[in-house]
């Protein structure tokens, strides 16, 4: 059954609130994350075709991907706006696109940058919106007919440790029970088949779902202890605020199974990407 309006206005204001405040957090990981995740950027860019002149959409751009990358392709006669609920991703975003041309940002959803656009492009979000066919058939509409949507959603949570071994550890560590299932969060979408469903469901044509590993690595636990604790939502932050240390020591136990040879964390993984035609 699909989401009443008041719970998809619920699902929106719960995301804003999150995404403002782990905003500093990522913001501080951005070059470690982007190391791996550029590679998705690319792999968007390349699949939807993206070429100079282009008007691009990219929805939910957070600190700026692919929306920044895209920027490069479509050059001085293109035009990329990535859209975002949260005022301080975007923000920030904007700070990183200062000086650059053909890139703007705009708080909100679909509806802050509407029509015409001959790509739409988007990483690890529609799994967050808590009605994704609802969304694709926004972003449909966002295209001009004929136009790409390429989108990156994670796979399930045990092939995804970039994300889900610091949260499981630190849940684990308060005997946390897991969330409901069926609510928004990354991994909402991580079946193919029901990725392709959703896309079909929406009016999407000539839809293609790939699956990629994305080398993520962290330089130590301790590494991996920081960066989880510095982008945990505020529920969870607030347990972890009261025990730093118990905290810490569940992730670097955590990390432990994923050392490499060199002392590094491999976070190896897995993402869907799904092309379509509006
Ligand atoms: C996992 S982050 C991804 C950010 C960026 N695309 C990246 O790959 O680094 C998800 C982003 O989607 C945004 N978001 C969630 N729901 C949204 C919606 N309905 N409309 C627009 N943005 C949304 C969040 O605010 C957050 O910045």
């Amino acid at each position: 059954m699909s989401p009443t309006t008041e719970e998809l206005e619920r699902i929106r204001a719960e995301q804003t609130a999150v995404w403002d405040a782990v905003s500093d957090g990522w913001a501080r990981w951005r070059a470690d994350f982007e190391r791996a995740a550029s590679a998705v950027s690319d792999i968007l860019i390349r699949k939807a075709g993206v070429r100079s002149g282009d008007s691009v959409l990219d929805f939910g751009t957070g600190l700026g991907e692919p929306a920044l990358t895209a920027a490069e392709v479509v050059g001085a006669t293109g035009r990329v706006v990535g859209v975002d609920l949260s005022p301080a991703m975007i923000d920030i975003a904007g700070s990183l696109a200062a000086g650059r041309d053909g890139v703007e940002f705009a708080v909100g959803g679909v509806e802050a940058a509407p029509g015409g656009h001959d790509v739409v492009l988007s990483r690890w979000v529609l799994s967050l919106t808590g009605d994704p066919t609802a969304t694709l058939c926004d972003l449909r509409t966002a295209l001009r007919p004929g136009g790409v949507l390429t989108a990156a959603v994670w796979g399930p949570a045990p092939s995804v440790p970039m994300i889900a071994l610091g949260f499981g550890a630190v849940s684990e560590h308060f005997t946390l029970d897991p969330p409901p299932p069926g609510g928004p969060g990354p991994f909402a979408l991580a079946e193919a088949a029901r990725l392709r469903e959703v896309t079909a469901a929406a009016g999407f044509r000539d839809i293609e779902v790939t699956q990629h590993d994305v080398g993520f690595t962290l330089d130590s636990p301790n590494a991996f202890a920081r960066f989880t604790v510095d982008v945990l939502p505020p529920w969870l932050r607030r347990l972890a605020d009261g025990d730093p240390e118990g905290v810490r020591k569940a992730l670097e136990r955590a990390a432990e199974a994923h050392l490499t040879p060199a002392g590094e964390v491999d976070l190896t993984s897995t993402c869907l990407c799904v092309r379509a035609v509006a």
